[in-house]
Parts: C-alpha cells; structure tokens; sequence
C-alpha cells in the first residue's frame, strides 16, 4: 500500500490512533465531524457523512487508494435515545461509502462490532465469523444493518468486528481511561464480573488493520485479543500495571448497574480466521495491557490532549 488511506472517524478513538501509527507509511487523511483538532500531524477534513451525495466528491478529490471507515454512533446509549439516526449513520452510510469505493476501486474496510452477537452462547471456542447474530440494541442492530449493506454494495471489502481500548482525544472515551482516571483519583468503581470480551488495545488493532488493507482478503474479519477476560478483570490488570489500588474496584453484575441499553455478557470471540489467513500472531491480554502502557509512558495521552482546541 502506497497510495493514499482515507480514515473516517479520524477524531474517534480508533481514527485517530489508527492515523498517527500509518503516517510513517503513507499519506493519511482523516475526516471529523464536530470535533475540531489542531497540530495534527496529518490532514483533517471537517465533513458531516449523512449530507447527501458527500461520498462520491470526497472520492474524487482525495483519490484514496485505501478507505478504512471508523466513524460511526458508537455510544450504545445515545443510539438507543436516537434510534434513526444511529440507523442512518451505523446502517446505511457504511453502505453507500462502501459502493462509492467499488465503483472507483478503492480498497474497503468497515469497522464493525463484538455486540452483533447477543452474549449468550458463545460456545466452546467462542463467536466465530459464521455463528448467528442476534443484536440485542440499537446500536448493535445499526451495526449489523451497516455490515449487510456493506457487503451487499462491495463484496471486495473486508468488515472487521473489533473491541479494542487505549488513550482518546478527550481522555475520557474508553473504559480503559475509566478505570485509569478513576483509580488514579483514588476513586471507588464498580467492575462487572458478568460481562466478558476479547478486547484488543487500539495500536495492535491499528497493525492489524494496516495488514488487512494491504491484503487482499475479502468478507468478514473477527480482530480480537487471544483470550477473553471480565470487565472486572481487566480493571484489575489496569490497577496492576499502572501500581494503582485494585481494591477500589467492586466486583459487582452489570444487571445491577441501571443501565439504559441492555448489554451482551459473553462476548468470547475468535479470530482464528484472521490467524489462518493473515499469518499474524494473535495478542493476549497481557500484552495488549503491556502496549497500553508502554504508550501512556512514552507521553501518548498528553500528546493526545495537545490536539484539542475546544473542550
Ligand atoms: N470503542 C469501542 O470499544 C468499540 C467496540 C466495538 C466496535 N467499535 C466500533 O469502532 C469504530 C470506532 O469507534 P470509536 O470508539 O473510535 O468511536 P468514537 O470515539 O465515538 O468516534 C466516532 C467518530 O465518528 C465520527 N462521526 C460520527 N458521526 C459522524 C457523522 N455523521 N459524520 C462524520 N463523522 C461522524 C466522530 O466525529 P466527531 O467526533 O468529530 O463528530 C468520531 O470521529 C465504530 O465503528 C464503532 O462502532 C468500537
């Protein structure tokens, strides 16, 4: 991969770390909507997705050679407040991007979701690309509604489920940076030992994007850790990797927790297709934590606040 890779969501968690990590290969251009950053070390284009038409423009002038399109209503919770326009932003966007990308043969990526499953069986070896979905929220649903459309507008692409943590913009977008700040403060949470995932943090998963753009493998992708953990235990390896106090977090079930959407307990998730046919190593919890951290000693999180303007 050469040419130009065009990021959406390029102020998100995900857009804008996986931006900062591809710059040293090619050139980057991101787009954002509202949020506004400056000194970023690539382009940042300000555009709102759901203008009608806006695709095949942005195509035209930016010529990318690669899209890999984060952006989305990923807030489980303002999806199921405002269930149209997570509809319109997560289900039918990714589409009409998708084939505005095929028509100019453009390669495509679609960032999807773990929470397409609904957590309830995800038998021995945990959700594989094939199993059944059953989305049990808005924003699950949006989400499954925008691989469909994808895949049906460009069958070329690759839809990559993902979970993933690491340092955000506003430092406060990941649940990662929740029991950070929390615990650094001193503070009491709760962490679910009912709800388990496969998260992977953000610059492995960012490698692993880059791979499978520079790939030609087509379809579905589960990219996820190795191993699942709880909620509750990976707020623990949080404490103890950072030496903050893991008994200020309560083990406590989600059901307690008052929530507004309903959430997926189980979401183990296997990526050995992603092994088989990338022939990468998969990354292990302890490792994906290690990164984190690696990152956050290096200065990531106050580069990232350095970007903002408006908060
Ligand atoms: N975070 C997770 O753990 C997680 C887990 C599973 C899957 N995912 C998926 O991963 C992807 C990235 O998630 P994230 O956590 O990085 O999201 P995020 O931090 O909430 O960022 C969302 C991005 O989408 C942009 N956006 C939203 N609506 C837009 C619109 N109408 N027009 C233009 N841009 C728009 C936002 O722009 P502005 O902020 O500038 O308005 C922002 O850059 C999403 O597809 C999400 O569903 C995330």
């Amino acid at each position: 991969m050469t040419g130009k890779l065009l990021i959406t969501g390029a102020s998100g968690l995900l857009g804008l770390n996986l931006a900062l990590r591809c710059l040293d290969r090619t050139e980057v251009i991101g787009i954002a909507n509202q949020t506004r950053l400056q000194s970023l070390p690539f382009e940042l284009i300000q555009a709102e997705l759901t203008q009608p038409g806006i695709f095949p423009d942005l195509l035209e002038k930016h010529q990318p050679e690669l899209i890999i399109h984060c952006a989305a209503m990923a807030n489980v919770d303002d999806c199921e407040a405002r269930p149209q326009e997570a509809h319109h932003v997560n289900g039918l966007l990714p589409g009409e991007l998708a084939a505005a990308a095929a028509e100019r043969d453009i390669r495509f990526i679609h960032i999807s979701t773990d929470a397409v499953f609904d957590g309830v069986d995800s038998g021995e070896n945990g959700y594989e690309e094939q199993d059944k979905t059953n989305p049990i929220n808005v924003y699950a649903m949006s989400k499954l509604a925008g691989e469909r459309s994808v895949l049906a507008a460009n069958p070329n692409a690759v839809v990559a489920r993902v979970n993933f943590f690491g340092w955000s913009v506003s430092g406060t977008r990941s649940l990662s940076e929740f029991f950070y700040n929390n615990l650094n403060a001193g503070k009491s949470i709760f962490g679910f030992t009912d709800v388990f995932y496969t998260p992977l943090y953000v610059g492995d998963l960012a490698e692993i994007l880059w791979e499978l753009g520079s790939s030609d493998v087509q379809g579905l992708y589960h990219v996820f850790g190795s191993r699942a953990i709880s909620k509750y235990q990976f707020g623990v390896m949080i404490a103890d990797r950072f030496v903050l106090d893991a008994s200020l977090i309560q083990p406590t079930s989600w059901r307690d927790a008052g929530l507004q959407a309903v959430r997926s307990p189980n979401l183990i998730m296997n990526s050995q297709k992603l092994k088989q046919d990338l022939g990468i190593s998969l990354v292990d919890p302890e490792e994906s934590m290690e990164h984190f951290y690696q990152d956050w000693h290096d200065g990531l999180p106050e580069r990232l606040k350095s970007f903002r303007i408006d908060y």
